[in-house]
């Protein structure tokens, strides 16, 4: 086994020299070993693509890639928003990836080692995000699929089900139990486990960190002062800081930037364990949230990995109101032209608390990841607008209702 392909916990060091999933003691997370090289720019590290393969040299060895044109997605510079907080804003906008979810970035590279090791069932659990993305990877790969949904919206059902892989909805109130039910089918029938918190598979992480060295360029190697997640397990927020730790190591940057989680309030157990300055999380919550994407009651060993991080980070972590995350949903488009779905906006609800209470500072630098497309979330984006008026095809109508024409 060639040394990037051995699998190292982050929490009690062991290093394993096969491919598995977690370490049996799950005290941490798996990340493939690899050698440090310091570079003195970038493209010395780049190669010619797909997606986020460009990045090849720090991503595992695994022959061709499974790749949908993942990554490169835009950064915006805030014109509206940022201003009127007084920060320096962008937003990532992770909606505009394949299946509309920054998710994507972790299938591809999943879904390739997976491919590497020959036939099988790949398996996985998701409210909907996840279920599309390794959907359409295990599809592009031809591997069959089998996903257990948690509550999804219809749109993120119908975008999974496009791909044909095998769905059943889970009945059940509690999402660690539908995670639960891919771990046990992994165990059991021998699948192929892409559950997406970090300490399920070792190359969630690894397609993640890419958002970090795309940032890297698109900010001319600025590093910025924060950088907002909307979490759940926390795994995106720990794949950007482990992309800021290897441009670290390669002798990119000197900095590394405060990380950023939100929560919604109602299912927050990361956001309380920071707040009470607990050592441990303490699993719970009465999820109650349109953010979907969001529910996780209990986050395992990445949640406390992520609470780490964002505690050694000099971050903070963030609970939002429904009300913030719904009013966010329905201005962003209008003012910023950003699209992003209720999971995905819950960052820059978050961004705006964390300013207005004074915890980011103005002036700040700050990159919101917008990590779904509003295209996941048009039914309850629908809510928030008015039915606009019918008319007859005749300008005499038109003119008669120009009271409503702004
Ligand atoms: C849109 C969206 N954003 C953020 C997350 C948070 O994921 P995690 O913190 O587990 O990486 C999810 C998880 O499914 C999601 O769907």
């Amino acid at each position: 086994m060639s040394d990037s392909m051995r699998l190292r916990c982050t929490g009690c060091g062991t290093v394993y020299d096969q491919d598995i999933y977690s370490c049996p003691r799950r005290d941490g997370i798996l990340e493939p070993v690899r050698e440090r090289r310091r570079v003195s720019s970038i493209a010395e590290l780049k190669g010619p693509g797909p997606g986020i393969w460009q990045y090849r040299a720090l991503l595992p060895a695994a022959g061709e890639p499974v790749s949908l044109g993942e990554g490169n997605t835009p950064l915006v510079e805030s014109r509206d928003l940022g201003p009127s907080l007084g920060l320096s804003l962008y937003f990532k906008d992770e909606g505009r990836n394949p299946t509309g979810s920054f998710k994507d970035r972790a299938a591809s590279v999943m879904v390739t080692m997976e491919k590497r090791r020959g036939p099988s069932v790949l398996v996985t659990s998701s409210s909907g995000n996840a279920a599309c993305a390794v959907a359409a990877y295990g599809s592009a790969a031809r591997m069959r699929c089998v996903i257990f949904m948690y509550h999804p919206t219809q749109e993120k059902l119908t975008t999974a089900m496009a791909y044909r892989p095998q769905i059943y909805r889970v009945d059940t109130s509690l999402e660690s139990e539908v995670l639960e039910m891919a771990r046990a089918a992994s165990r059991e029938l021998g699948w192929r486990l892409l559950n997406t918190a970090a300490a399920d598979n070792p190359y969630i992480l690894e397609g993640y960190k890419t958002i970090a060295f795309e940032l890297y360029e698109q900010m001319g190697g600025e590093v910025p002062d924060y950088v907002v997640c909307p979490s759940a397990s926390g795994s995106l927020l720990l794949g950007v800081w482990k992309g800021y730790l290897e441009l670290m190591e390669s002798g990119l940057i000197r900095a590394m930037p405060r990380m950023v989680g939100v929560q919604p309030e109602s299912c927050s157990p990361i956001c309380r364990a920071f707040r009470e300055g607990l050592a441990v999380i303490e699993p719970g919550g009465a999820p109650n949230t349109c953010a979907g994407g969001l529910v996780l009651e209990d986050p395992g060993a990445t949640g406390q990995q992520t609470l780490d991080t964002v505690r050694r980070s000099g971050g903070t972590m963030v609970a939002v109101t429904e009300e913030i995350i719904r009013e966010t949903l329905y201005t962003l488009p209008a003012r910023e032209q950003v699209f992003g779905g209720p999971s995905g906006v819950a960052g820059v609800a978050g961004l705006i608390l964390a300013t207005r209470q004074g915890v980011v500072p103005r002036g700040a630098r700050v990159v919101c990841v917008v990590s779904e497309s509003g295209f996941k979330g048009l039914t309850l984006l629908r809510e928030g607008f008015e039915a606009p008026p019918v008319i007859k095809p005749d300008i005499a109508a038109l003119k008669e209702l120009r009271g409503h024409v702004r």
